[in-house]
């Protein structure tokens, strides 16, 4: 980690001349037929050994792994997989290359279309914040735009409020959307930002219901300032940018998502500092996750879904992270499955299908995120959304958008809908 670390600085110092991605030249990622859970177990036991970044968690006989490695530890890596016996081939031959390729193809992208919509694209910080501006002014009856406070580096924390009638009217349900946690997944602000093009600047007469019969909150960019790093630095940052000497001199930012205040600093956790899932100091230690649990205390009542928005793999998530199952676990399901049920219907020959299902078990089990948190301070239907990857993973091409946006607002609508119906059966 210390190797990386001091590559991205080389990167940043010699930017003017080399490729800014240069810090990933040779890495690679590997895709790795799991199994059954010894298999993944090793990779997890690797994880921290060989600095690997898991890109995503396989499941046995349903997916695959798929990790990257620095040029230095691959095949010391390989040679692992290959004593266990573990099936494994070349994903990203060149990470380097590969994040080229995809800068390649957002400026083509860009070049290629003259009015292009910000959720077709990967918008800057300072777009969407015009853009929620822009539509609080133009809908002041409908929106109210709160800044929740600056980032660790100053950025305003933005999110809109949509109500027909300004969250006064206690027998509606909300429902709480964010985007961004981890700065390099890029295709999930696009998602919160079609969300709010649809209920305001493209509401169908078919969805005046979700408009008058459930109040919004949406937060595209819960993590500004890893996601601008993430841009003009380092794209496979993850992070906060949060600096704090008593932690460490050396490597910066949290995990924010490892970092709300439930079990927090127990399971699928680094105490590593320069680890990709450093949980912080302390829970709450990152003002970007206080201003997440403010919005869920203050509307707690109400909140009737929170959808945290990630990617990728196609999953629906539900808690707990620990691998136990609240006790509205089947009515949790069934909202889950119906999301990924519609989502699947429409989705791209590319795309996997969506796999619905508990986030310890599906996945891999771990503690202080953010689902978890809400569920557990009274949220009725907390969710965690890993959207598509197309095979490229965290570089999804712009072109990909107008559907991954149309296909995710259709799981959306559903599970509002749903949710809806429970929150009135809660209430009557
Ligand atoms: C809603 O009410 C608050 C508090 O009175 C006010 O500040 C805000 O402007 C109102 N928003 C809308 C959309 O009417
Ligand atoms: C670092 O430690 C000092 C001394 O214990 C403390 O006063 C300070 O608040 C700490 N800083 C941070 C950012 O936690
Ligand atoms: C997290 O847990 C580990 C292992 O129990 C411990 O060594 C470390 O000090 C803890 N970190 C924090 C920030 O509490
Ligand atoms: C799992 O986490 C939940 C929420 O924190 C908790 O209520 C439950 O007791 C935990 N289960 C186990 C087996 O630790
Ligand atoms: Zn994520």
């Amino acid at each position: 980690m210390l190797l990386r670390f001091l590559l991205t600085c080389c990167a940043c110092v010699y930017a003017a001349t080399a490729s800014k991605h240069d810090a990933y030249r040779s890495y690679s990622v590997h895709t790795i037929q799991v199994r059954h859970a010894d298999d993944l177990q090793l990779i997890q036991d690797l994880q921290f050994d060989l600095d690997l970044d898991i890109w995503q968690y396989g499941m046995a006989g349903q997916r695959d792994a798929e990790v990257m490695v620095s040029p230095e530890k691959a095949r010391e890596f390989l040679s692992a997989l290959d004593e266990n016996g573990l099936t494994h081939s070349i994903l990203i031959a060149d990470v380097a290359k590969s994040l080229e390729d995809h800068e390649n193809d957002i400026a083509a992208h860009r070049s290629s279309r003259k009015n292009r919509m910000i959720f077709n694209d990967y918008p800057r910080y300072a777009e969407v914040d015009s853009y929620m501006e822009r539509m609080a002014a133009t809908y002041p009856n409908l929106v109210t735009i709160v800044n929740a406070g600056p980032s660790f580096e100053g950025r305003a924390i933005k999110y809109l409020k949509i109500s027909t009638t300004n969250f006064t009217d206690a027998s509606k349900p909300i429902y709480f959307m964010d985007a961004m946690m981890h700065a390099r997944e890029w295709v999930t602000t696009p998602v919160a930002l079609y969300s709010i093009h649809r209920l305001l600047e493209n509401r169908r007469p078919e969805d005046q219901d979700l408009l008058d019969d459930i109040d919004w909150i949406i937060l595209p960019i819960v993590n500004p300032d890893g996601y601008e790093f993430s841009h003009t630095d380092n794209r496979l940052w993850r992070k906060t940018r949060s600096v704090n000497l008593n932690v460490s001199t050396e490597c910066i930012g949290v995990d924010a998502n490892r970092n709300f205040d439930i079990e927090f600093n127990t399971t699928g956790v680094s105490t590593n500092p320069c680890s990709n899932l450093f949980p912080g100091p302390y829970a709450f230690s990152e003002v970007e996750t206080q201003y997440v649990r403010d919005i869920l205390l203050e509307y707690l009542p109400r909140i009737q879904l929170y959808n945290d928005i990630h990617s990728h793999g196609n999953y629906v998530l539900f808690c707990y992270a620990n691998k136990t199952l609240p006790p509205n676990a089947a009515h949790i399901h069934h909202i889950g499955a119906a999301m990924g049920a519609i989502m699947d219907s429409i989705k791209l020959p590319q795309a996997r299908f969506y796999l619905v299902g508990n986030s310890g078990l599906v996945l891999y089990p771990t503690s202080g995120s953010a689902d978890d948190y809400a569920q557990v301070v009274g949220v009725p239907f907390s969710y965690t959304m890993e959207l598509p990857g197309y095979g490229y993973e965290f570089m999804v091409p712009p072109s990909y958008m107008d559907h991954m946006v149309k296909e995710t607002w259709e799981g959306i609508a559903v599970s509002a809908r749903l949710a809806r119906i429970h929150y009135r059966r809660r209430f009557n």
